[in-house]
């Protein structure tokens, strides 16, 4: 893809992406918009699962992008949802599989499937407060500033090499809601900052 700014032209390799999600997807329409805008030239969502009948697929489905369901309870082991799952992610082709909320941990074979092509926010500054608990946590805790991060997915728990992260403040009047809203803006721009970057090593 090239586009022409200023005079020059610049090329953008083309990268593909799919995106797992749990909940409302606020991440991931933030993602969508930002390649509506044009601001990751190049860049495209192919396909949207879910473990759920989670509302955040809307988010792909009105763009046309095609979007799966593969519930976590529908299924008697772990396993059997990863194979599913898996089967799933075969019918599309991409470059990333990025976690944008889902809230399990991916099964072995999923990870076996994608090394190092998959990717997770995280509302915390990682190491610290790994977990699906994060914001609470942080809150528990007392501290004084939490954070965000980008981490490339490994077999534990959060805990994968970090690709980007920032320290986000706590404020006194913090609730668990507004600081997770304040850390999921963050999140926003960390994330494309780390396409950005993944698009160039393509
Ligand atoms: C984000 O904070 C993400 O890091 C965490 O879950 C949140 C997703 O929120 N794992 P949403 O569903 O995109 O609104």
């Amino acid at each position: 893809m090239t586009l022409v700014a200023d005079g020059e032209a610049h090329s953008f390799k083309p990268m593909k992406l799919a995106v797992l999600i749990s909940g409302t997807g606020s991440n991931l329409e933030a993602l969508l918009s930002a390649i509506d805008r044009g601001e990751l030239p190049g860049v495209e969502v192919v396909a949207v699962g879910a473990d759920r009948e989670a509302e955040g697929l809307q988010h792909a489905s009105i763009r046309d992008i095609p979007t799966f369901t593969v519930p976590f309870r529908g299924y008697s082991s772990r396993t059997h949802w990863g194979e599913a799952l898996l089967e799933a992610l075969r019918a599309s082709e991409f470059d990333y599989l990025i976690l944008s909320g889902l809230m399990r941990l991916l099964p072995k074979q999923v990870l076996d499937a994608y090394p190092n092509r998959i990717i997770n926010t995280h509302p915390a500054y990682l190491p610290e407060f790994p977990g699906a608990h994060a914001v609470r946590d942080a809150l528990a805790a007392g501290v004084t500033e939490t954070g965000a991060s980008v981490i490339e997915v490994a077999p534990g728990v959060d805990d994968g090499p970090i690709l980007a992260r920032e320290r986000i403040p706590v404020l006194a009047s913090d609730t668990e809601e507004a600081l997770h809203g304040r850390i999921k803006i963050v999140e926003r721009r960390l994330l494309l900052q780390v396409l950005k970057d993944l698009q160039e090593k393509l």
